[in-house]
């Protein structure tokens, strides 16, 4: 079976966590700090607060910037459901806005028709790595006076001209989940302009104090411990040739597939390909994927069901690009761990998969 994700450990990893295994101070210390200045060099240099995971980093980066009950988030129903949890844990409302059928993240349109005099921030996703419209979406919370934050889970060193994502919006969260295109076991990056802000999120981390117990607001345990800022720190450095190596994957799939949609890069976007999502527009795309499996390649359906949809949420509204989304994206392998030999055998297997069904 080829893999649909395959986080690469290798010797360097192990290393790293021996070091601190064996140093004897396992929780928030040096490597923390380490992880969070070498990873704002991928943020323009803005301040980085390193978590536990990416929907702790998302918790925190709302809350630090006071939002809360009577607040509304805009936010796409087509992600994975942290990124709306995380508004409601705050007690503020996500509001669900449509997307675009061709970057599949959130519609700027669809998020304007939703602007209340309640909306605090809009939140896009830059799903699957691909950014969100930035530039449309900016105009937009600048124009009413409101936060702009991008959920950047899926897409670390993804870019709108030359500006790397995280830096685009007033602030940001990534994920280090080790599906994610580097990890640190679990973890996530708060990522913020301002520096007030960075103090906030630091102090709702660990307990509201930043001297010990001194503790100047309520606060959290959502540290990220030395060991898995030890495996970040070692991954960070190996991001930048993994991405290319995801980027030329991608460019392969695109040039071979055929009977299928594949993914856009709007003119001066970067796409890091976290995943390398097709739409399956002809038959049935469950089918497809069954049928794909069969034939060795594993493939995976981010998200079959809108967070507005979940039982968690159980919204009424109508969202058609979101329902079309949900019922035929399909991802496929693309990591960069994938050999030659297995991307030609994925272009194949598609190929003749898309031949059959349709
Ligand atoms: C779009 C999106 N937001 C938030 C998260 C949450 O990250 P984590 O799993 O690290 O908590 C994820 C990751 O799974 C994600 O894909």
């Amino acid at each position: 079976m080829i893999q649909l994700a395959q986080p690469i450990i290798g010797d360097d990893e192990v290393d790293a966590v021996s070091r601190v295994l064996r140093s004897g101070a396992l929780a928030q210390g040096p490597e923390v700090a380490q992880f969070e200045a070498e990873f704002s060099s991928a943020v323009d240099g803005r301040a980085c607060v390193a978590v536990n995971s990416g929907t702790s980093a998302l918790h925190l980066l709302l809350l630090a910037f006071d939002i809360g009950p009577g607040d509304e988030v805009i936010v796409p129903s087509f992600s994975f459901a942290a990124t709306a949890n995380a508004v409601a844990l705050t007690g503020a409302t996500p509001v669900f806005a449509d997307i675009d059928l061709e970057s599949l993240c959130l519609d700027p349109e669809a998020a304007e028709r939703l602007l209340s005099p309640r909306t605090k921030a809009v939140m896009p996703v830059h799903l699957y790595g691909h950014p969100a419209d930035m530039p449309r979406l900016r105009q937009l919370c600048d124009t009413h006076g409101i936060l702009l934050l991008e959920d950047a889970a899926q897409a670390h060193l993804a870019a709108v001209d030359s500006v790397p994502v995280g830096a685009l919006g007033d602030g940001a969260a990534f994920s280090f989940y080790p599906t994610k295109n580097m990890t640190s076991g679990e973890g996530g990056m708060v990522v913020v302009a301002d520096d007030e802000v960075a103090r906030r999120v630091r102090l709702l981390r660990n307990q509201g104090m930043e001297r010990r117990y001194e503790n100047e607001v309520v606060g959290f345990n959502l540290r990220m411990t030395d060991v898995h800022a030890a495996i970040g720190r070692v991954q960070y450095r190996k991001l930048c040739e993994w991405t290319t190596t995801r980027r030329d994957n991608a460019a392969r799939l695109t040039a071979g597939l055929r009977g299928v949609v594949t993914p856009m890069e709007r003119q001066g976007f970067r796409h890091v390909f976290h995943q390398y999502t097709i739409r399956v527009a002809d038959g049935d795309r469950d089918e497809f994927a069954e049928t794909l499996r069969s034939r060795g390649v594993q493939c995976g359906v981010y998200y079959p069901t809108p967070i507005h949809l979940l039982p968690s949420f159980s919204f009424d509204l109508q969202l058609p690009n979101t329902e079309v989304a949900a019922q035929t994206c399909l991802s496929i392998p693309v990591h960069p761990a994938l050999s030659s030999v297995e991307l030609e055998a994925i272009i194949e297997s598609v190929n003749a998969v898309a031949g059959e069904l349709s």
